[in-house]
């Protein structure tokens, strides 16, 4: 039998992994025609899987909820972004040197700029934990000006005076005249988590830009009312695709054949939801 090339690995490590990630890096190693394939894990010891992905020799894996903080004390080094936001959506292994990196913060600008600028727009994020934290600081760099709501107040106020933003519990929620953009980080809306919306559907307007970062499913119950009240939507996935492309270039050194990506998700989204 002739020798195949050696296939490189690559995956995510979730508590309740999605398709979403399988299928876009899927559809971009078969773009370039590259001997990589990538596996969604469901792990509940984060430890034990970052031991494995040193002694498997995974080349690269995706860190989701809730793990996003977590990670970082478990990897080797930190690129400088992935440092000052404070959370880790990606792990590289350079033969067995592990870097952690956010590229859920490239993700989010590039999801939101589809559809409007930030620069001086009054944004209400939601949530204060790791998605958040890359969301808000990417946000904070594009120029935009944050509030913070979470439910848990102390962690909405440590968020917040790392970025000079203003801060308070989700009540703020209730009364969005006063923003541009709300972008849901928190995991509510994820099935697993409860789907019920962090937004009352009265509170959505005509204009309003709404981004909610869950994607499992895709159109969440927030998605749906913000469409149903004439706001300008940008579901999960968008982040998704965006952030997923960053990672790809991490992973293969190849630019992102991000239209590949793209075509997949959407296929992906049709199929499932
Ligand atoms: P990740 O790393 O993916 O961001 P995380 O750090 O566990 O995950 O953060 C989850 C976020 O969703 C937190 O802001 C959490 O609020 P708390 O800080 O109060 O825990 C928020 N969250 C989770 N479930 C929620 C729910 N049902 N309603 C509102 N917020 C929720």
């Amino acid at each position: 039998m002739a020798d195949s090339p050696p296939i490189t690995l690559c995956g995510s490590l979730a508590r309740h992994p999605a398709r979403l990630g399988a299928a876009m890096h899927g559809a971009a190693y078969e773009a370039l025609g590259l001997a990589f394939t990538y596996v969604p894990f469901a792990i509940d010891d984060l430890a034990a899987a970052i031991a494995a992905m040193r002694a498997l020799g995974i080349r690269g894996l995706g860190i989701a909820v809730p793990f996003k903080i977590e990670v970082m004390a478990l990897v080797d080094r930190l690129e400088p972004l992935a440092e000052r936001i404070g959370a880790v959506n990606t792990v590289v292994n350079d033969d067995g040197l592990l870097t952690g990196y956010n590229t859920d913060a490239h993700g989010a600008v590039r999801a939101l700029e589809e559809v409007t600028s930030l620069e001086g727009k009054r944004i209400l994020v939601i949530g204060a934990g790791g998605a958040a934290r890359a969301v808000a600081h990417a946000l904070q760099q594009r120029g935009a000006r944050l509030h913070i709501a979470n439910r848990t107040a102390e962690k909405a106020r440590a968020l917040a005076s790392a970025l000079g933003a203003t801060y308070g519990g989700l009540d703020a929620a209730r009364r969005l005249e006063g923003y541009d953009i709300v972008v849901n980080c928190s995991s509510a809306g994820m099935k697993e988590y409860g789907a019920a919306s962090p937004i009352p559907e009265q509170a959505i307007f005509p204009g309003l830009v709404v981004m909610d970062i869950v994607y499992k499913p895709v159109r969440t119950e927030l998605v749906r009312a913000a469409e149903s009240r004439g706001a300008l939507t940008v579901h999960g996935g968008r982040m998704l695709l965006h952030q997923a492309s960053r990672q790809f270039e991490l992973y293969t050194g190849r630019a992102a054949p991000l239209e590949a990506m793209d075509a997949a998700l959407k296929t992906q989204i049709a199929l499932t939801g």
